[in-house]
């Protein structure tokens, strides 16, 4: 696995600290999400109103998007307490029977990479979303019983990268199930203007813009190439980032116009040089990326899909006209024939 590369959308080790000061703690500081902001507008309001916990949430989507960002919020506008928790780090039946017993009415409990959930777990977790309720188990063997304990009404918040690796039975116990997709350039502009007057960093409209669609879509990109181009411009221009300073410092750093470092081209070339455009496994381009598969899939892929780079088809993925040029390739004949006969 390359932890390195600088476009990840997974946390890496130095925006841990940062990412606590730029976190947005209300709606309105939320930018961009705009169907997904309301909807939660709407069931915040209505359950504040009943006097009522917000029902269960769902949260999916590529990393970096808010997922976590967002749980903090609705704890904030129900004006409840937030327990974070993750799906690994809950190993025993037990460790979530201690949560859940701790939490007080109304309180959100969010678990991070829910579709990790140990089975034992999650069969705690379905009386527990249903009927606020924990059975628990006394004794062993034939003197064995179970016992009903009661639990406070609290929201579970679950967020989760592979919707499809959920579980139905416990998809189906989410009322609010949410999306979150790739930012627009014009978003993480906004993004970027935000966490640059939190950091004190000086930065123009057109500067901002640039590193935006550098940023994959991508809020927790954005703030992390914000603050290598601040470096960049205090060491070798005059503080100030403008469009300029931020292309030099996103060129040294092997990012291109559209956010692709050079492992994402490494990679389109050998599909397109070495597999004539795919149909192309997914294992096998995880092995020239250096990434798991699923770290490909997750990570890296969403954004060359949007792009309308790669295509998924049943046999592999295949390179869509739009890369060729964008890695000045002479654009096959005809790419959408090909297509559809290797489908
Ligand atoms: N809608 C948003 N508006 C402003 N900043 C955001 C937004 N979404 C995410 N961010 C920023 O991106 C960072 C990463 O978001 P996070 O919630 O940790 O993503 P996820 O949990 O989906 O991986 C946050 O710390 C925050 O600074
Ligand atoms: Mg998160």
């Amino acid at each position: 696995m390359q932890d390195d590369r600088l476009i990840t959308s997974s946390l890496r080790e130095e925006d841990v600290k940062n990412e606590y000061s730029l976190r947005p703690h209300f709606l309105s500081e939320y930018i961009g999400q705009d169907a997904v902001k309301e909807h939660m507008q709407i069931y915040i309001e209505a359950a504040k109103s009943r006097g009522e916990s917000l029902d269960h949430a769902l949260l999916y989507g590529p990393p970096g998007l808010g997922k976590t960002t967002l749980a903090g919020i609705v704890a904030n506008e129900m004006g409840v307490s937030l327990r974070v928790t993750s799906g690994p780090a809950i190993t025993h039946a037990g460790d979530l029977a201690a949560l859940l017993t701790n939490l007080s009415p109304g309180d959100v409990l969010f678990i991070d990479e829910i579709h990790r959930l140990n089975p034992n777990v999650e069969e705690v977790l379905y009386p527990a979303m249903e009927d606020f309720a924990l059975d628990i188990i006394i004794g062993k063997g034939p003197g064995a019983r179970s016992i009903r304990l009661d639990l406070p009404k609290f929201t579970l918040i679950g967020a989760t990268t592979r919707l499809g690796m959920l579980s139905s039975p416990l998809r189906d116990r989410f009322g609010i199930k949410e999306q979150l997709e790739l930012y627009s350039p014009e978003d993480l502009k906004e993004i970027i203007i935000r966490s640059a007057d939190i950091l004190k960093i000086e930065i123009d409209g057109d500067g901002a813009l640039e590193i935006a669609s550098r940023s994959r879509g991508t809020p927790r990109i954005a703030n992390r190439l914000l603050r290598r181009v601040r470096d960049f411009s205090q060491v070798r221009g005059d503080g100030v980032i403008d469009v300029e300073t931020a292309q030099s410092a996103l060129n040294m750093l092997k990012i291109d116009e559209l956010g692709l470092d050079a492992v994402d081209r490494k990679m389109l070339v050998a599909m397109i040089e070495i597999f004539k455009g795919g149909p192309v496994g997914l294992d096998t381009i995880a092995a020239y990326t250096g990434e798991d598969a699923g770290t490909v899939e997750d990570v890296y892929e969403p954004y060359l899909l949007k792009l309308g780079f790669l295509a998924r088809t049943s046999r592999g993925r295949i390179v869509l006209p739009d890369a060729y040029r964008h890695l000045d390739y002479p654009v096959p004949q005809q790419p959408v024939q090909q297509m559809k006969l290797e489908v």
